[in-house]
């Protein structure tokens, strides 16, 4: 390769003159910022054989760890050492095939050896019958940026991993948690944290002639048709709840279709790796009046 044509002003000063001529001054600032900015510049030339680099930036030369004399001649592919089954290459050849612009992210390797991510930008120069000429090639390396994406990616991968893990957990103790309470031969109900009905138990149903639509989401007390001490309970099932204050066999009037009176006891149910806290209420009913 002559030594003139390494030289950056002397090829663009050929390539370009025909547009630039009436510009003289405003094409040293163009040579100029092409070799200030901090992205890589090629220029190749589509007319000779391979589409060889005719031209880069010294922000290339530093990026792949080339000098400007091993890169001039060659196609950009050098850059990629054996790592060419990458799927972008594909669409690279396809759109320089086409003539039509594309951005693609690259696995590309320094002169060392070392891999680095390139953010490759390519655009077709068509001359005046519009035929491609050159392509103008951008680059930039993006090397933090994909090591970021990767870790974050981990971490994702990690924590899905965590949480499918305890989601098992969860369905696991909830199934022994629901066994229990249908075995059980009490009243059982669980309350969440607006004490507002999660699970009731069959002997809750047929004791309280309710149905799961009667009672689950929907508020405690309001099911139970409390008379006079709604308030004190609240106030009990928030305490349990909020404070750690279990009570047992608090005394209730309940409404006469329903039983004269019952005694309820209310424990906060803490499980591990749940975040939330429930409420376990149990009921005794002294006399159930059951609607016919
Ligand atoms: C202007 C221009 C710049 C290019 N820059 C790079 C580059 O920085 N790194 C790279 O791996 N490939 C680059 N390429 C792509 C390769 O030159 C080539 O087109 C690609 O490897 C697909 O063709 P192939 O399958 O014949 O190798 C560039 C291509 C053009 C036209």
């Amino acid at each position: 390769m002559a030594k003139e044509i390494m030289d950056f002003r002397y090829l663009l000063n050929k390539q370009l003159t025909s547009v630039l001529h009436a510009l003289p001054e405003d094409f040293n600032v163009l040579a100029m910022a092409l070799e200030s900015t901090n992205s890589g510049v090629v220029i190749t030339d589509n007319r000779l054989d391979d589409n060889p680099i005719i031209f880069c930036n010294h922000a290339f030369e530093n990026m792949t760890g080339y000098p400007r004399e091993e890169i001039i001649g060659k196609n950009c592919r050098f850059l990629q050492g054996n790592d060419q089954a990458q799927q972008p290459l594909t669409l690279i050849s396809d759109s320089i095939a086409k003539g039509v612009p594309i951005t693609v992210e690259l696995r590309n390797y320094h002169r060392n050896g070392t891999l680095f991510w390139n953010e490759l930008s390519i655009a077709p120069v068509r001359n005046s019958e519009g035929k491609v000429t050159h392509f103008i090639g951008i680059q930039n390396d993006i090397t933090q940026k994909k090591t970021m994406e990767t870790e974050l990616m981990e971490q994702i991968d990690i924590l899905s991993n965590r949480l499918a893990k305890q989601e098992i957990y969860i369905k696991n103790v909830e199934e022994v948690l629901f066994g229990i309470m249908e075995s059980a031969r009490e009243c059982l109900v669980i309350l969440d944290k607006n004490l507002h009905v999660v699970k009731a138990n069959p002997n809750f149903y047929e004791l309280f002639q309710l149905s799961p639509e009667d009672v689950l989401d929907k508020k405690f007390t309001a099911i139970i048709s409390v008379y006079d001490n709604e308030t004190t309970l609240s106030k009990m099932f928030n305490d349990a709840l909020n404070k750690a204050l279990p009570f047992n066999d608090f005394r209730l009037n309940l409404s006469k279709d329903q039983c004269d009176e019952a005694r309820v006891s209310a424990n906060k149910i803490g499980l591990v790796g749940i975040k939330d806290d429930y409420l376990l209420v149990k009921i005794r009913c002294n006399y159930i009046n059951k609607i016919a």
